[in-house]
């Protein structure tokens, strides 16, 4: 049987990367891509749907836009957000600390995410295999975290990893052939990443097409026994 996929937040860096892949990937049937900015389809077996993962009225209409026949083998969420163009900017000290910034954050990274399983885990096809992953980082992870700051991206992806966890446990009985993960798709030039570049070495700067294919073979290589954990680009687990 062909596959159907979902990519939500297509219109970023690794979100496109990863519908490229999926889009010329010929064991796919359909790809439905989530963003709020939508351009013409590329391909025949391209869907493209509008969401807003900060609205939970927007994450409702967009699932009442995916045929009632389809079920979906993989779900990848590649919403996320470090800074923005107003005043969101990682923390580097306890007083930059702000409350609007904190929330805007942990909304995005967070309360978007899940209410995007929410809405999305009755779409997985239970019939075999099926993936939700979310993109996540490995600045999440309490016990790796050697350098402080970003107080706001930590805690909002240390609180996705726990979410990825529940949504394994409750959905185990339901549909045991899920895998839900955490991907950490290593650091990826992007609109996110851009402020922060000159800090990496550029072998360790990935380009989106390199972390979305990496990310898809881990994808491909779990199983339900995997489920509620967090993975980076390489298959290495990483723990809480
Ligand atoms: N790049 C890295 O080095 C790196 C490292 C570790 C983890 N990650 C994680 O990987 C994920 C993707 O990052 P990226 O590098 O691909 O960044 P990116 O190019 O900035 O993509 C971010 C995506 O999130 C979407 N988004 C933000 N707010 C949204 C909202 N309210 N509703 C719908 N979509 C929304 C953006 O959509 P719009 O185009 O509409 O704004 C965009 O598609 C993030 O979760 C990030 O934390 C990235």
């Amino acid at each position: 049987m062909k596959k159907n996929v979902a990519v939500i937040g297509s219109s970023g860096a690794i979100g496109n990367a990863v519908s490229k892949i999926l889009l010329d990937d010929e064991s796919v049937d359909s790809v439905y891509n989530f963003s709020r900015s939508i351009s013409p389809n590329t391909s025949d077996k391209e869907n493209r749907i509008y969401i807003d993962i900060e609205s939970e009225e927007s994450i409702k209409d967009a699932v009442e836009n995916i045929p009632e026949d389809i079920k979906f083998d993989l779900i990848f969420v590649a919403t996320g957000i470090l800074h923005n163009d107003n005043d969101v900017y990682p923390e580097k000290s306890i007083r930059d600390i702000s409350a609007d910034r904190f929330k805007k954050v942990l909304m995005i990274n967070t309360v978007g995410p899940a209410l995007i399983g929410k809405y999305f885990i009755p779409f997985l096809n239970k019939q075999n295999k099926n993936v939700f992953a979310f993109l996540s980082a490995r600045v999440g992870s309490i016990s790796d975290n050697k350098l402080g700051g970003w107080y706001s991206y930590r805690a909002s992806k240390t609180a996705l990893n726990q979410i990825v966890k529940n949504f394994s446990i409750e959905i185990k009985r339901s549909n045991p052939n899920s895998v839900f993960i955490g991907l950490q798709p290593g650091t990826v030039k992007s609109n996110l990443s851009k402020p922060f570049e000159k800090n990496v070495q550029s072998e360790n700067l990935f380009t989106p097409d390199y972390s979305a294919t990496k990310l898809l073979e881990v994808i491909d290589t779990v199983t339900s026994d995997d489920s509620g954990k967090l993975y980076a680009w390489n298959g290495e687990e990483i723990q809480p």
